[in-house]
């Protein structure tokens, strides 16, 4: 067999799934199991090793090539997106009250202690930097510390030297370019000032016992669309490694619903309409400072924000359930097409929260999915008095309206998509079938082409939104680039 044809035999599979998950913590899902088996041949095909047992003990061996391909292979099997400020609730909770919350805790000390945890490229470790920096700039003689960490190298040194094409900094406000990124090239270069502030390391989650570097005494860990990768035991065992990391008062912040369906008992969590944050329960309790006093939510320094609602009281020691937990199973059942008891679920979050954004949004999402249009359309319209930018609301909305027939209702939506954020590519794509549909092709070859030159500017292996399990590649194939340079 020629070596550029090589395949995974079945019986393979599995042991190289487990290798994989016991070493990195990435779990393989077996939709992927064909792309991981091709990824596994490719290897094997590059370094010219025809029999799986013998790229295996090649990846099991203790040499410096091991090492060496344990690289390469996890570079094919991760995915490495990330952008500046991503996710605006989070930076909007971190900015207005934990940073804040924390800057008043140590006051005395002056030391604040920050990781980015699976930081990828750098965008989310610098995004705190630049926070911080924001927030400390009429202070004088703190010493801070951001470290970023990563298993990936090739990301890492990236990360360092801080240069970034325009699609990174799609969530950044203008002021905060203007102030920290110069033109550089095609793309930006990071001011000095904030690169001097973070620290990149090599650190693998799913390894805390390897002879890794020490990291203690951390005010906050922030670890997101890292966890959605991994098997539940390996997120365990990162668990484990936060909570000896973080000082007695330290914030976890994840991605949402990250955790869901772990033992959390050695965290106590806190509900906030942005996100859930995390502290160690035990030693929170036993050496909890008085608390802090809450701060005024003051004009937004970095973008418009909506007010920070204060956390739901919740008694240390026999805290009820969440209402992030009751959204997390809302979820989880809509996926599960459990459309009652998700229904059930949504309900007892908004019987005491009225105005949760995400509750709206999850209702709204199983309105439209089980075909209840109209009930679907009057959720979004509520939800957008609370997030009147909201561009998920309005993407289900166009859904919606294409899903009536009503192309007209649909283009408008994803016009207004684009004003808001104009580099949202599968509006543009939607826009494109749209106006194929009504006969216009030249202004859908437009829109598809904008589609194509935004994604032309991404990593094919990223997905081009994080609710939809699409790569950047895979659209560009549906897009078909060879047609597109015909016209
Ligand atoms: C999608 S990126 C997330 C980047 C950033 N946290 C964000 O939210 O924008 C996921 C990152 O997790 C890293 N990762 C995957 N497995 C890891 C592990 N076992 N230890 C540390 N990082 C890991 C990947 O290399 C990748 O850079």
């Amino acid at each position: 067999m020629a070596f550029s044809q090589l395949t995974l035999p079945e019986h393979w599979l599995y042991p190289f799934i487990e290798l994989v998950n016991e070493r990195t913590g990435i779990r393989i899902r077996e939709q992927d199991y064909n792309e991981f088996a091709r990824k596994i041949g490719q290897r094997m095909a590059k370094l010219r090793i025809p029999r799986p047992e013998d790229y295996y003990a090649y990846l099991t061996g203790l040499g410096e090539q091991s090492c060496q391909e344990w690289q390469e292979l996890t570079i094919m099997l991760t995915n490495v997106e990330s952008y500046f400020f991503r996710d605006h609730g989070q930076f909007q909770l971190l900015e207005q009250v934990l940073l804040p919350r924390l800057i008043a805790a140590k006051r005395r000390e002056r030391q604040l202690r920050i990781w980015s945890a699976g930081c990828s490229t750098g965008e989310e470790p610098y995004s705190l930097a630049i926070l911080l920096r924001q927030l400390l700039a009429h202070e004088q003689g703190w010493e801070y510390e951001v470290l970023g960490t990563d298993l990936n190298p090739v990301v890492l040194e990236r990360a360092r030297e801080g240069y970034y094409p325009q699609w990174s900094l799609r969530s950044l406000s203008p002021i905060i370019q203007q102030q920290y990124f110069q033109p550089c090239g095609e793309g930006f270069q990071l001011d000095a000032r904030i690169r001097k502030m973070v620290r990149f390391e090599s650190f693998n989650l799913a390894k805390p016992m390897d002879r890794q570097i020490a990291i203690a005494q951390i005010d906050l860990i922030v670890c997101r669309n890292v966890f959605i990768y991994f098997s539940p035991d390996a997120i365990t065992a990162a668990l484990v490694t936060f909570q000896q990391a973080l000082a007695p008062h330290g914030y976890l912040m994840t991605g949402h619903a990250e955790l869901y369906g772990q033992d959390l008992t050695a965290f106590q969590s806190h509900l906030f309409p942005e996100s859930v944050i995390y502290q160690q329960r035990d030693r929170h309790l036993a050496h909890s400072p008085a608390p802090l006093p809450l701060p005024a939510i003051s004009e937004p320094r970095l973008r418009p924000m909506t007010p920070v609602v204060l956390p739901v009281a919740t008694p240390p020691t026999t805290p009820p359930p969440s209402l992030a937990d009751l959204l997390t199973e809302a979820e989880f059942c809509l996926q599960q097409k459990n459309y009652q008891r998700s229904r059930q679920k949504i309900e007892a979050v908004l019987a005491q929260d009225r105005r949760n954004f995400a509750a709206h949004l999850l209702k709204a999402q199983l309105e439209a999915n089980a075909g209840e249009y109209q009930a679907a359309i009057a959720t979004c319209q509520q939800a957008l008095k609370i997030e009147p930018l909201s561009i998920a609301i309005y993407y289900l909305m166009a859904q919606i309206a294409e899903e009536q027939g009503d192309n007209e209702g649909a283009k408008q939506l994803f016009k207004k998509i684009i004003y808001l954020e104009p580099t949202a590519i599968l509006a543009y794509y939607e826009l494109s079938q749209l106006y194929d549909q009504e006969g216009n092709p030249s202004r859908g070859q437009k829109m598809r082409q904008t589609a194509l030159a935004l994604l032309q500017q991404l990593p094919p292996q990223s997905r081009v939104d994080q609710r939809l399990n699409l790569t950047v590649g895979d659209l560009i194939e549906q897009i078909d680039p060879a047609n597109l340079l015909s016209e």
